[in-house]
């Protein structure tokens, strides 16, 4: 009896430090993989159904179904079709594909990206291809475009490269310098957001008040590059310190919620030394930027704020380059 092939890939999730918005105005944003929540995507040639094509499931989503039954534009056909045409194959394999992902959808963690990325890379390695970061990030931007507009380019950079980077739209990525590991915690406002709708509304309200958005955008941009050197430089209070600045210019340009304030607020009476909305806001999370010694208190702050979950990241240079 032959062996079953099977393939996997994986790629993290994703949090904005510094930056979301102004990105997408051309200034530059700050962000880093979270590698402890992830997408994962399995192809296997093993028969566990009676079908001929690509069969997928996904528990997640309660998707069981045939590629050639998905619409189009749905993020996974359009994933799928990008990825055969990117290794020249014209025809889906016969085979299973599988997704599961423990990244939250619409909070601002990139878990659309996530699962295009790790569903490329699982069917690239079916297919005895293997993608490189420029090719998996330029098919999932693509995907991103269907599903998001006009994205920036800044969650499939980061995702695909699964580096703390310094993004700029249309200039070279810089990977991030970091003097020392810095710990940051995330807190989910339970609230969920589409990014496409909150970027068109910034969209519309920076048509209607050019001026004020572009200065905030600006100043935005000032923050992100004062952030990297605070980074190199291992200041943690002068990091904190442009948080929340870069926390008042998003209420500004209207993406944060009560909630969010909240949460935002429940941190720094817990002694965190910056806390912001990270991603594209309205709901999704906060990340505040906490020294070790307070990371508990901080923790039981924010659930009594009402957070619905919190978790700690540690950022950190890796050192490979690209
Ligand atoms: O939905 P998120 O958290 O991945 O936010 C995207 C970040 C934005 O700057 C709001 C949009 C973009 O394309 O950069």
């Amino acid at each position: 009896m032959a062996i079953p092939k099977t393939t996997h890939a994986t790629a993290p999730g994703k949090f904005i430090l510094f930056g979301e918005h102004a990105v997408v105005y051309g200034e530059p944003a700050l962000a880093a993989p979270l590698q402890s929540l992830r997408a994962h995507a399995s192809v296997s040639d093993e028969r566990t159904e009676n079908h001929r094509g690509l069969f997928l499931t996904s528990e997640d989503i309660s998707l069981r179904c045939h590629y050639r039954d998905l619409i189009p534009t749905h993020p996974l056909a359009a994933t799928i079709r990008r990825a055969l045409q990117t290794v020249g194959s014209s025809d889906p394999p016969h085979a299973h594909l599988r997704l599961t992902s423990t990244i939250p959808m619409a909070a601002g963690l990139g878990s659309s990206a996530a699962t295009a990325a790790a569903v490329a890379q699982a069917l690239a390695r079916f297919l005895q291809r293997e993608l490189s970061a420029k090719q998996l990030s330029t098919l999932v931007f693509e995907v991103e475009k269907l599903q998001h507009g006009r994205p920036s380019g800044i969650d499939n950079t980061v995702i695909t490269h699964e580096q703390p980077v310094f993004f700029s739209k249309g200039k070279k990525t810089e990977i991030l310098k970091i003097k020392r590991p810095l710990s940051f915690v995330l807190a989910d406002s339970g609230e969920r957001s589409s990014t496409k709708e909150t970027v068109a509304n910034v969209r519309e309200r920076y048509h209607a008040h050019q001026k004020v958005y572009q200065a905030c955008f600006e100043e935005m941009g000032t923050i992100a590059r004062a952030a990297r050197t605070a980074l190199a430089d291992g200041k943690s209070k002068r990091l904190g310190e442009l948080m929340q600045r870069n926390h008042v210019l998003l209420q500004e340009i209207g993406v944060s919620s009560s909630s969010l304030d909240r949460l935002a607020n429940a941190a720094m009476r817990a002694g965190a030394a910056g806390a912001k909305l990270s991603g594209a806001g309205i709901g999704g999370h906060i990340v505040a930027h906490v020294i070790r010694g307070q990371i508990d208190h901080a923790v039981s702050e924010l659930k009594a704020a009402g957070a619905r979950s919190v978790f700690l990241t540690e950022l950190t240079t890796t050192s490979h380059d690209f």
